[in-house]
């Protein structure tokens, strides 16, 4: 596979200023390293050398799990920092956190926080790249990353696909950064949330919005069904979840209204029985665990780039 990685910046820290070359290059990459994890040894010397620390100030399996194995797969040294064990539970801010892990020389520094905005903030005040994992409402780079690689693997393409983005859009960065990846590659993108769960510039985006499900499933290639964020939810969003399942819910007969062989997303965790019906999450059409291992090579891709300022073909041998 040729891939021209002609990324070129220095963090990930959004979708937003990607150009369409950089992504297909991040998209190109993850396919060469996406076999390593296939393979009976699960490692490449890529990284060797190379230090990366997973700062979390929020839960996380998916994220986390995998930026730990695409470093360890590729022979960079990782380490995991949770808040709960760290001197952030002592009252130490997170710039002060950062400058401390910078003293030991780390490449790149993967952080999610509870901020919109915060690795942003990091990156413009460390030596470290950075890469964003999830900052508040605002953006969830890689995870819109692996699911352009998901819709790719399963379509063939990005350009022409009509992507329904379903639920609790307001709150979801992973909707966002979605949105914008994929109107960069050519994809339509609908909206479909109550519209207490809509976001004003939803349409800035330059997403199609609905406030029912059923018209923004019409002959979907794509569905995609965001978690009712429980955490953020605040004052009265919704009337009940039970309520919430009843209209927006996808089930089997909702899914039938998209094409025949559209395929069924979730970024995880499930709510399972509130945004999606169990059965069509483990149903023959759900690429959600594929969601999960695409992370894996997408993430390697991510580091491979940020960690050597790559250029040309990765060492995926
Ligand atoms: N999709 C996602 O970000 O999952 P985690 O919160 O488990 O990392």
């Amino acid at each position: 596979m040729t891939t021209e990685a002609r990324f070129s910046h220095r963090h990930l820290l959004g979708i937003e200023g990607l150009e369409r070359g950089e992504i297909v290059a991040i998209l190109d990459a993850a396919e060469s390293f996406f076999d390593v994890s296939r393979r009976s040894v699960r490692k490449v010397p890529t990284l060797r050398g190379k230090t990366v620390i997973n700062l979390f100030y929020e839960p996380s399996t998916r994220t986390r799990t995998s930026f730990e194995l695409a470093g360890k797969r590729l022979s960079a040294d990782v380490i995991n920092i949770s808040v709960s064990t760290s001197s952030a539970v002592k009252g130490e801010t997170l710039l002060d956190t950062v400058k401390n892990l910078e003293a030991m020389w780390p490449d790149v520094i993967v952080l999610r926080h509870q901020a919109s905005g915060a690795p942003h903030h990091i990156a413009a005040r460390t030596k470290a790249a950075v890469v964003n994992a999830g900052d508040g409402m605002h953006e969830h780079p890689t995870q819109a990353l692996l699911d352009a690689f998901t819709m790719r693997r399963a379509k063939g393409r990005l350009e022409g696909l009509t992507v329904a983005i379903c639920g609790d859009v307001l709150h979801s960065r992973v909707a966002r950064s979605n949105a914008l990846l994929l109107r960069q590659m050519g994809a339509t993108v609908r909206f479909a949330a109550p519209r207490t769960l809509l976001p004003a510039a939803a349409e800035s985006l330059g997403a199609e919005v609905y406030d029912r499900i059923e018209p923004a499933l019409e002959g979907a290639d794509v569905v995609m069904m965001l978690r009712v964020q429980r955490e953020r939810l605040s004052g009265t969003f919704l009337p009940t979840t039970r309520e919430y399942s009843r209209t927006f819910g996808l089930n089997a007969a909702r899914l039938a209204l998209a094409k025949p062989d559209a395929i069924v997303m979730h970024p995880g965790p499930m709510n399972r029985g509130v945004e999606i019906d169990p059965a069509v999450a483990d149903g023959a059409r759900s690429v959600i665990l594929d969601q999960v291992e695409a992370g894996v090579a997408v993430r390697m891709a991510v580091l491979w780039m940020l960690a050597t300022e790559a250029q040309g073909e990765p060492t995926a041998g």
